[in-house]
C-alpha cells in the first residue's frame, strides 16, 4: 500500500513539498563528515534516497544526495562538486532557515536559499531535496539546481545547465554540458573547461527559435522538451519504462554523452531479465566521435587522441603509435609523442630518422595547414617527412592533407576512409613500440566508464537487446546519425523483389526530374514502408561507376537527409529505395491553400534543411553538391523534420543541367545566376537556392506568383529585397500574428536570405556560416543589395 502511495503521490503532486510524505527535517539539525561507516544522513520515507556527506576518494567529502537502496549508492546530486570538504565540516539547517554546508574550520562554503526563513528541509522520495517556508512553499530545491543528473519527475527550466563530471570518480565540473539555453534551445555542448562556457554544440533540438520552455522527465521515462502551452516540441529519449520496477536517471556522463539508465528495484518484478546494475536504455549522440568537429577545443577525445565507439557503444579514446596518454585517469588530458619532434633546422637531412604508421579510416579533421589534389601517396608521405611541422598527413582519393599538432576532433571510422600516416621517430622509446605496435594499441585501450556499468558480458547482452536489429544484417558499412538510426546496409534488390515491394508498382507516390516514385513496403522488415524511385534514363556509366555513386550517397546519414536504404541495377532497370516520408513534400506542406504552417515549424524546416545541406557540402566523405534545392525536394517526416531527398542524383544521372535550366530561365526561380554564364559550378549554387527556398518559408509563398495583387511582388527575391531596403518588412508577413510577432527574427532570416542570393557565389555564406547564422551563433551582417543580377541575364 505505502509504495502505491509512493508511486501516486508524485504524479498528482509534483511541486508542493509538504503534500508529499516524507520525513521533515527540522530546524537546527545538522549532519557532520565522518569517516563513520554508515555516516548519518537523512533519508526520505521510502529509503529510496538520502542526503549527506560521502567521501570521494582520498580528496575530502561531497555533500550529496544518492541513491540509498542499491548497493552502488549512486551520486545524483551534490552541492560543493567544485570545493570537496574535509572531516568535521559541517551542514546545518540553522534556526532562521537555511541550509548552510561549512568546512572544518568554519568557514562557509555553501548556503541555500540565499534569504533566511525556511521553516523545514524535506528529503523527497523522488530525489529531490526541499527548504520550504512555513505555507510549505519551495523556497530552493535540488532540482532546480542540478550537477551532472536528471530524475523522473525533475524538470529543466530555461538557462539551467547540466554539467557532466570531470571522470568517473572525480565529481567536479567537466568537459561536457546540455543547456536548456535562456532562448529555448536545447544542446549538448563541449565546455570552455575548467569554465561553464559554450565552445563547441554537438547536439542540439534545433529550436532555437524561442519556442522550448522546458525539459520535462517523466516517471515513465519519457524526456522531452515542452513548448510554454505544453506541448512536446522534441522528444529527447521516448523509452516507456514501468517506474514501479526500475530506478532511472539520465545523465551527462563525463564522456559527454547523455544517457538515460535504468536500475531493477528487485529482481523478482523484472522476471530476472535486468542485471541489477544500471544499463541504459538510449543516449545522444548516437556516435559522439563523429559529431563533435570544432575549430576550438580537442573533440570528443582529448587533443592527440581519436575516438571510436567501442563494441558496447561506448566512447573509446586512442592514442595514435608513438604517443601515450598523459593521465591515463582522464584520457581527456590528450597524448603526447614518446620521441624528439623532428628539427627544423635538419629537417630534410632527419626525414631518415622517421617514418609513418598507417591508419585506414583516421582523421583529424580541420587541422590542416596545406591541402594538395591530384597527388600520389608517395608524394604526400615525402611531403610530410620532410617537413617538420608535419605530424600527420592524411591521403584519401588523390588528396593530401598535412596536420600540425596539437591533432583535434580525432576519429576512426569506417565512413571516415583514406589513411592517416602518423609520422614517428623510428627508434622511438616506449616499453611496447616497435615491433609491438600492435600489441601497443590494445594496450591502450581505455574504456571510458566501464568500471561502474559492471560485467561486460551484460554490456554485451544490452548492446545485442538494442541494437538486435543490426545483428540480423550481414556485411555492415557503418554509418552514423543524429538519430541513432541504427548502421544501414545497402540492400542489392532485384527487379522482381521491387516488383512484389510496390505491388507492381501500383501506388504512384509523385513524379520528379529523374523518375516515377512509388511507395512500397518490406515485408521482411515489419511492413516497414519505402519510396521506391525508378530512374528514367539508362544511365551512361559503367556498372562500377553506378555502385560507387550509390555508395557515396548511401554514406551520407544525417537526421536531414531521406536516407537511401537500396538499390536495383539490372539492364535497363535501375532503381532506388528510400525511406518512406510521410508527410510528403515542403511544397505541399507550404503552398496548401487551407492553412498557414506554423511559423516556428517553417524556421525549424529552414534550419534542418541548412543543416542537411551543410552536411552535404562539408560534413560528408565527398562533397555533394544538391543542384536541385527547392520545396518539391525537401520532405517531411513523421515530427515534420526536413528531409532533403534526390542529392547525389545531379553526379549520378550526369543531366544536362543547361535544358533544365531553360525552362524556367526569366522566371528567377532557384537557379543560381552561374549556369547562365560560363562559370565553374560550385557548392553555392545550393546557397542561392537555398536563400529562395528561405524567402518562401518564411513569407509562405511561391518564388514567382502570376496573380500577386502588385505586379512588384510578383517576384517574391525581388519585392523582399525592396521591403529590406524600405525597412518594411511587416509587408511581407502581413497577414501572419506568429512571424509579426516575431519581426526581429523575420528581418534576419530575410537579411540571411539576402546573403545567399547574391549574384557573385563568393559573396554567399557557405552553409556552415548559413546554420550558424540562422542558430544565432554569428551575427548577420546588412547584405548588399544582389538587384544586379537581373540584368545580367
Ligand atoms: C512537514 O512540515 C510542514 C510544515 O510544518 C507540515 O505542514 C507537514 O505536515 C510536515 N510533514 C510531515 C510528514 O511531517
Ligand atoms: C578533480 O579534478 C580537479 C581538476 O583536475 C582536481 O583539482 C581535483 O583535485 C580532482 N578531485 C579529485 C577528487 O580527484
Ligand atoms: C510521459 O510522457 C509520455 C509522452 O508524452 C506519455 O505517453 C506518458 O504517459 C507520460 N507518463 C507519465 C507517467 O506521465
Ligand atoms: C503550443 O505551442 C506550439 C509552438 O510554440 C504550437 O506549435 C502548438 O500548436 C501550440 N499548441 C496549442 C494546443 O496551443
Ligand atoms: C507504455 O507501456 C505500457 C505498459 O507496457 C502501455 O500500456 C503503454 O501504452 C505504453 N505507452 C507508450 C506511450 O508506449
Amino acid at each position: 500500500m505505502q509504495s502505491l502511495l509512493f508511486f501516486l503521490i508524485p504524479l498528482l503532486l509534483p511541486i508542493s513539498a509538504a503534500a508529499q510524505s516524507s520525513s521533515n527535517i527540522s530546524l537546527g539539525s545538522s549532519l557532520t563528515a565522518s569517516n563513520d561507516n554508515p555516516a548519518a544522513s537523512w533519508i526520505s520515507q521510502s529509503g529510496d534516497f538520502a542526503f549527506g556527506f560521502r567521501q570521494v576518494g582520498d580528496q575530502g567529502f561531497l555533500l550529496a544526495i544518492w541513491f540509498n537502496k542499491i548497493p552502488e549508492r549512486t551520486i545524483v546530486w551534490s552541492a560543493n562538486r567544485d570545493n570537496l570538504v574535509q572531516r568535521g565540516s559541517k551542514v546545518e539547517l540553522t534556526g532562521d532557515g537555511q541550509l548552510i554546508l561549512r568546512d572544518s574550520s568554519g568557514k562557509e562554503i555553501w548556503r541555500e536559499p540565499p534569504s533566511t526563513g525556511a521553516a523545514y528541509a524535506a528529503m523527497l522520495d523522488t530525489g529531490n531535496l526541499v527548504l520550504a517556508s512555513q505555507d510549505s512553499s519551495t523556497m530552493w530545491d535540488s532540482f532546480d539546481d542540478p550537477t551532472d543528473t536528471l530524475l523522473p519527475t525533475q524538470v529543466m527550466s530555461q538557462g539551467t545547465k547540466v554539467i557532466a563530471r570531470l571522470t568517473e570518480t572525480n565529481y567536479s565540473s567537466g568537459r561536457f554540458m546540455f543547456d536548456l539555453q535562456t532562448d529555448g534551445n536545447l544542446l549538448l555542448y563541449t565546455t570552455t573547461y575548467p569554465f561553464d562556457g559554450a565552445n563547441a554544440p554537438y547536439w542540439s533540438t534545433q529550436t532555437s527559435i524561442g519556442s522550448g520552455y522546458q525539459v520535462v522527465f517523466n516517471q515513465s521515462g519519457f524526456i522531452y522538451l515542452t513548448a510554454r502551452n505544453g506541448s512536446i516540441l522534441n522528444a529527447v529519449t521516448s523509452n516507456n519504462v514501468t517506474a514501479q520496477d526500475f530506478y532511472q536517471r539520465a545523465v551527462v556522463d563525463p564522456d559527454g554523452v547523455f544517457r538515460h539508465y535504468i536500475y531493477p528495484k528487485s529482481s523478482a518484478s523484472t522476471g530476472g531479465r535486468w542485471p541489477k546494475a544500471w544499463s541504459f536504455l538510449s543516449f545522444i549522440p548516437s556516435n559522439i566521435c563523429l559529431r563533435i568537429r570544432a575549430d576550438t577545443g580537442s573533440g570528443a577525445c582529448g587533443f592527440n587522441s581519436f575516438c571510436s565507439l567501442g563494441d558496447d557503444q561506448r566512447k573509446l579514446c586512442q592514442c595514435p603509435p608513438g604517443y601515450t596518454f598523459f593521465d591515463p585517469d582522464d584520457v581527456m588530458k590528450g597524448c603526447k609523442e614518446n620521441f624528439v619532434p623532428q628539427s627544423c633546422d635538419r629537417a630534410v637531412e632527419e626525414m631518415d630518422l622517421f617514418e609513418f604508421r598507417d591508419m585506414s579510416n583516421t582523421d583529424w579533421p580541420l587541422n590542416d595547414y596545406e591541402h594538395f589534389t591530384s597527388v600520389d601517396e608517395d608524394w604526400c608521405r615525402e611531403a610530410c617527412l620532410s617537413d617538420c611541422f608535419c605530424a600527420v598527413a592524411i591521403f584519401r582519393e588523390g588528396e593530401c592533407w598535412k596536420k600540425r599538432a596539437p591533432l583535434s576532433n580525432g576519429r576512426i571510422d569506417p565512413t571516415v576512409g583514406g589513411k592517416a600516416l602518423v609520422k614517428v621517430r623510428k627508434d622511438y622509446s616506449d616499453a611496447s613500440a616497435g615491433s609491438g605496435s600492435k600489441k601497443k594499441e590494445n594496450s591502450t585501450l581505455i574504456y571510458i566508464l566501464s568500471a561502474t556499468l559492471g560485467g561486460s558480458i551484460f554490456l554485451h547482452l544490452l548492446v545485442t537487446f538494442i541494437f538486435f536489429q543490426r545483428r540480423n544484417q550481414k556485411k555492415q558499412k557503418t554509418v552514423e546519425s543524429e538519430k541513432g538510426v541504427p548502421e544501414m546496409n545497402l540492400q542489392d534488390f532485384t527487379y522482381k523483389e521491387l516488383e512484389v515491394i510496390t505491388g507492381g508498382f501500383k501506388e504512384e507516390l509523385g513524379e520528379g526530374a529523374f523518375g516515377k516514385v512509388y511507395k512500397g513496403v518490406l515485408t521482411t522488415e515489419n511492413e516497414k514502408p519505402v519510396a521506391v524511385k525508378k530512374l528514367y534514363k539508362a544511365v551512361n556509366e559503367g556498372e562500377q561507376e553506378f555502385k560507387a555513386e550509390i555508395s557515396a550517397i548511401c554514406r551520407t546519414n544525417h537526421k536531414n537527409l531521406v536516407q537511401l536504404l537500396g538499390f536495383c541495377n539490372e539492364g535497363e532497370h535501375r532503381l532506388l529505395v528510400y525511406e518512406y516520408m510521410s508527410n510528403g513534400s515542403l511544397a505541399d506542406f507550404l503552398f496548401r491553400k487551407s492553412r498557414r504552417p506554423n511559423w516556428y515549424k517553417r524556421m525549424q524546416i529552414a534550419f534542418g534543411t541548412a543543416r542537411g545541406l551543410f552536411y552535404l557540402h562539408e560534413e560528408c566523405k565527398s562533397q555533394i553538391i544538391h543542384c536541385d534545392i527547392k520545396p518539391q525536394n525537401i520532405l517531411l517526416d513523421d515530427t515534420f523534420n526536413a528531409r532533403i531527398s534526390d542529392f547525389g542524383l545531379a553526379k549520378l544521372l550526369k543531366t544536362d543541367q543547361t535544358q533544365t535550366t531553360t525552362a524556367i530561365r526569366g522566371t528567377k526561380g532557384y537557379v543560381a545566376p552561374e549556369w547562365f554564364k560560363n562559370l565553374p559550378i560550385t557548392a553555392k549554387v545550393d546557397v542561392y537556392s537555398f536563400g529562395i527556398l528561405l524567402l518562401e518559408l518564411v513569407c509562405c509563398r511561391k518564388n514567382f506568383e502570376v496573380d500577386a495583387t502588385e505586379e512588384c511582388q510578383m517576384i517574391l527575391a525581388d519585392w523582399a529585397c525592396d521591403c529590406f531596403r524600405e525597412r518594411k518588412l511587416d509587408v511581407l508577413v502581413e497577414n501572419d500574428e506568429e512571424a509579426m510577432d516575431d519581426i526581429k527574427r523575420v528581418e534576419k532570416f530575410v537579411m540571411i536570405a539576402i546573403w545567399c542570393i547574391q549574384e557573385d557565389p563568393s559573396l554567399r555564406p557557405a552553409m556552415k556560416k548559413v546554420t550558424q547564422m540562422i542558430e544565432g551563433a554569428v551575427d548577420v551582417s546588412i547584405p548588399p543589395d544582389p538587384a544586379s543580377f537581373i540584368s545580367s541575364i
